[in-house]
């Protein structure tokens, strides 16, 4: 032991001055079964989904066409056209903006199409349109017109065919507008097919409201893509915030997310540009969000606006508009089908209550503006639904102290290093004195010292960021990665955690690891001691404390049969050891769950989807010991049968 310095006791943390590779035989973590440090937090793991670059509306949202309504810009024709194009060389079909013969007062574009024959008119999507080789397309539409014989529709593959390939056909077509739906099969595998509408022997329609579904969707609303929302669902979300974010703020208040624009039927509600710089249907509003929280069996939390955005605030004379509003959110989630609000969710088909316990006043808003609003919708929502937990914004230094808080919601977006040293500490000494507020960390992510694609190092920070909130998770009551989407064609903001195509997606290597926590989260923390070397690569924090090259918790399942270690080493180079569970009489052999990469910066990518990712083996245990070589940035989970 004489070479052993012990340099420092770091919030339980005894950093050991070595090198990895001369203590093989260091017990470097050790679990103490019979003291239980606090419960965990049932509802730690969350996620966050925010309509951002394309993440709903060309993302999870499942509708197909692009601008399908014609309202894209509101009457401007450039946006009011935009996705759409005439088929054929030029003067064959001739496209304007229609207001002559509108559907309603508020969807008042609608598209004309003058064709010649076999001209008509092609929409590309979102970056295209998937086309699955027999999969079957559900294709709602309004439409018009003067044409001879009946109209054809069908995906057209010219990158791949040089035709479209038609597949259904709608005749008895008349001046009046109808309401026309059907289903057709795609003939060929193409990511990016356009959707196509054509008179073969010509005329003049008029369109409007085309929507097309794959009719593989995920869940029983038939809104959502499979495959998306099956990567979500492999996080086993507990609470699901949402919309946002900016996009709640918006730049200027007629930008802002009012959620009431967003229910009733999907063809009256408006088009909206979003923050993130595209025009948003609303197919998704509050309710379709409540329902989505309901397939992924999730608490909603809804973040609603506290009459603040980017550039400007409402007066506070012209409050009380905000106020009704977060009162009439949590009536129309929660309120009987005999109450206005929730009489006018039982009309959208969802006469059973959503159960909504959760809301945020405001997002990353700040300062005496948000001191003085954040008041006027707290005491409305407490005196009406004192069942309701509310959670205030802790932004740019303002934190709320003139009202009770119920959580207070912290955003990190920072450095690996950080999350390694001192992040992974930040809430060891937090007060928990009763009657604190408690913490929800409702964005973090690794955005500095990291690609586009998010990297191994990355995920590992977050991972020493994770089982410091775990390991308080008496203090952090809930938590959720941002942002959770992105399409790919339409990056504002990197990292993601889930990177979309038309027809597929990507995770970053921080999804493995946001998944491992979920999948093994317990419901006791465990006193666990973690005795490491320094890790030479990792900056020291700002009290220029050396960081350690583990960080580790430990938590016991509800059944108390197993207990299961979580130990991240943030540095570069292995470090071998023991871990000991202490007072547990474990099994022989512990399920072990590995995550690592080949290097600190390699990612994931549409050619290589799994450049990091898990392994499975078994552990063998001695008297409670587990001898391990960590990986140089892994996370090892050990879980220790009984
Ligand atoms: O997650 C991306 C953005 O980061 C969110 O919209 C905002 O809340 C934060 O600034």
């Amino acid at each position: 032991m004489s070479t052993l310095s012990i340099s420092r006791s770091l919030c339980g943390v005894i950093v050991l001055a070595l090198l990895p590779s001369l203590l093989p035989a260091v017990n470097m973590v050790t679990v103490d079964a019979a003291k239980v440090k606090c419960a965990a937090s049932p509802t730690l793991w969350g996620i966050f989904f925010e309509d951002i670059d394309l993440s709903m509306d060309g993302g999870v949202y499942a509708e197909l066409i692009r601008n399908r309504s014609f309202e894209d810009g509101a009457g401007n024709s450039k946006d009011g056209l935009a996705f759409w194009s005439g088929l054929g060389k030029p003067g064959t079909s001739e496209l304007s903006l229609d207001t002559t013969l509108p559907l309603s007062a508020k969807n008042s574009h609608a598209l004309k199409v003058v064709a010649r024959p076999g001209g008509g008119v092609a929409n590309a999507g979102y970056f295209g349109i998937s086309s699955r080789a027999g999969a079957e397309y559900r294709l709602s539409l309004a439409v018009r017109g003067d044409v001879e014989g009946p109209l054809e529709v069908g995906f057209d593959y010219h990158a791949r065919k040089g035709a479209a390939a038609i597949a259904a056909q709608i005749g008895n077509i008349t001046t009046n507008w109808q309401t026309r739906t059907l289903t057709f099969r795609a003939p060929f595998d193409y990511p990016n097919a356009e959707f196509v509408i054509r008179a073969p022997k010509g005329g003049t329609f008029y369109l409007d409201c085309v929507s097309l579904f794959p009719s593989e969707t995920y869940g029983t609303s038939g809104l959502f893509r499979k495959d998306l929302m099956t990567k979500l669902a492999g996080l086993r979300p507990a609470f699901v915030r949402f919309p946002g974010g900016c996009w709640v703020e918006g730049d200027t208040m007629d930008k802002a997310y009012r959620w009431k624009k967003t229910i009733g039927s999907v063809w009256e509600r408006p088009t909206q540009w979003n923050i993130w710089g595209y025009w948003a249907t609303h197919g998704v509003g509050f309710h379709e969000y409540l329902l989505l929280c309901e397939e992924l069996h999730a608490e909603p939390l809804f973040c609603i606006n506290v009459g603040m955005s980017h550039k400007e605030n409402v007066p506070l004379d012209k409050m009380g508009e905000f106020v009704q509003d977060a009162l009439d959110a949590v009536e129309y989630a929660n309120g009987p089908v005999t109450s206005k609000w929730g009489a006018v969710r039982a009309a959208a088909g969802h006469p059973a209550p959503f159960n909504l316990k959760y809301i945020e006043i405001g997002n990353e808003n700040w300062g005496k503006a948000y001191e003085e609003r954040y008041p006027l919708l707290h005491d409305a929502l407490r005196a009406r639904y004192p069942e309701v937990r509310l959670i205030a914004n802790n932004f740019h230094g303002t934190i709320i102290t003139n009202r009770p808080v119920d959580l207070q919601d912290e955003h990190y977006y920072t450095d690996p290093d950080w999350m390694m040293g001192e992040g992974s500490h930040k809430y060891d000494n937090a007060s928990r004195a009763p009657g604190d507020r408690h913490v929800f960390v409702g964005e973090y992510a690794v955005t500095r010292d990291v690609g586009p694609w998010g990297s191994l190092r990355a995920a590992i920070g977050e991972a020493a960021f994770m089982v410091g909130m775990e390991r308080n998770s008496d203090v952090v009551e809930l938590a959720a990665y941002a942002p959770l989407f992105a399409n790919v064609n339409h990056l504002h903001w990197t990292p993601n955690l889930i990177s979309v195509s038309s027809d597929g997606c990507v995770v970053n290597p921080s999804y493995d690891v946001q998944r491992l926590f979920a999948e093994n989260a317990g419901a006791k923390i465990l006193a666990c001691e973690v005795a490491a070397p320094f890790a030479a690569d990792v900056r020291k924090g700002k009290d220029g404390r050396p960081i350690a090259a583990l960080a580790a918790d430990a938590v016991e399942t509800a059944d108390g049969k197993e207990i299961i270690v979580k130990v991240v080493n943030v540095s570069g180079a292995p470090v071998a050891g023991t871990v000991t569970v202490k007072n547990a009489k474990p099994a022989m052999t512990a399920r072990k769950i590995a995550f690592t990469g080949p290097a600190a910066g390699a990612a994931n990518s549409f050619t290589e989807p799994a450049r990091c990712g898990v392994t499975e083996s078994m552990a063998a245990v001695k008297d409670g010991v587990v001898t391990e070589t960590f990986a140089p940035f892994s996370l090892t989970i050990l879980r220790f049968g009984r």
